[in-house]
């Protein structure tokens, strides 16, 4: 599974890309607004940092001007991924730039019938969001799971990887990753979390004294 950090805050991008864990960037209109700096500097500095996929989204709701801005992104790095909203006109931009070569990431997905329909128009990723379910009553998990097995149902055709967004605490990632989702994508205090347990804690506390009590030294 690819991990992707879902932010546009740069220090927390060269952190956690100093790891080499990192195999992307996703980043939407809000995030670009917390973080306070311009879109394409940001943009370009993140495509600096880190050689994977970084999502940077366009804000027109037309087909042409989404294309129209999609190529401008475009124009910033190779590893550009232009993210554009699950609509008709998203769906008509995304069949134009992925045809010219262009990664598209298909975001605000929030059924199996739209993902169906990003992977027909050639989506690199498609974006579907687990949270923002679950904050309806509604288990996004269930989604994850009927998009991996439609897609699965056609590898020749449908190569669209499914990139699980919206990720709320490690729980949604480890069960993105049981039913073979590609990509998870997820704030930085999230990916930070993964890694943490409190008997891992507790032992090396243990283990630090024990040795201390030994009087070595290995260097
Ligand atoms: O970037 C898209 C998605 O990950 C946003 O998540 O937490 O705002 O629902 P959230």
């Amino acid at each position: 599974m690819k991990f992707f950090v879902d932010t546009a805050e740069i220090g927390e991008i060269e952190d956690l890309a100093a790891t080499g864990l990192l195999d992307g960037v996703t980043t939407n209109p809000s995030l670009i607004h917390k973080s306070g700096g311009d879109f394409i500097e940001t943009i370009t500095r993140i495509c600096e940092i880190v050689a994977g996929p970084v999502s940077a989204e366009v804000t027109a709701t037309e087909a042409d001007s989404m294309i129209e801005e999609g190529k401008r992104l475009a124009g910033i790095a190779p590893n550009i991924a232009v993210k554009v909203p699950l609509t008709w006109d998203g769906l008509k931009a995304c069949k134009a730039l992925s045809s010219a070569g262009t990664m598209v990431n298909v975001t605000l997905c929030f059924s199996a019938a739209q993902a169906l329909l990003a992977a027909k128009a050639g989506a690199t990723f498609i974006s579907p969001f687990v949270g923002r379910l679950d904050d309806i009553g509604q288990d996004g998990m269930v989604l994850i799971e009927e998009i991996v097995t439609i897609y699965s149902n056609y590898p020749d055709t449908l190569q669209t990887e499914v990139l699980v967004a919206s990720i709320r605490d490690p729980i949604h990632l480890i069960e993105s990753a049981k039913l073979g989702a590609d990509v998870a994508t997820v704030p930085p205090g999230v990916l930070r979390k993964l890694a943490q347990h409190p008997l891992t804690d507790k032992g090396l506390a243990a283990f630090l004294a024990d040795w201390e009590k030994t009087g070595q030294s290995i260097i």
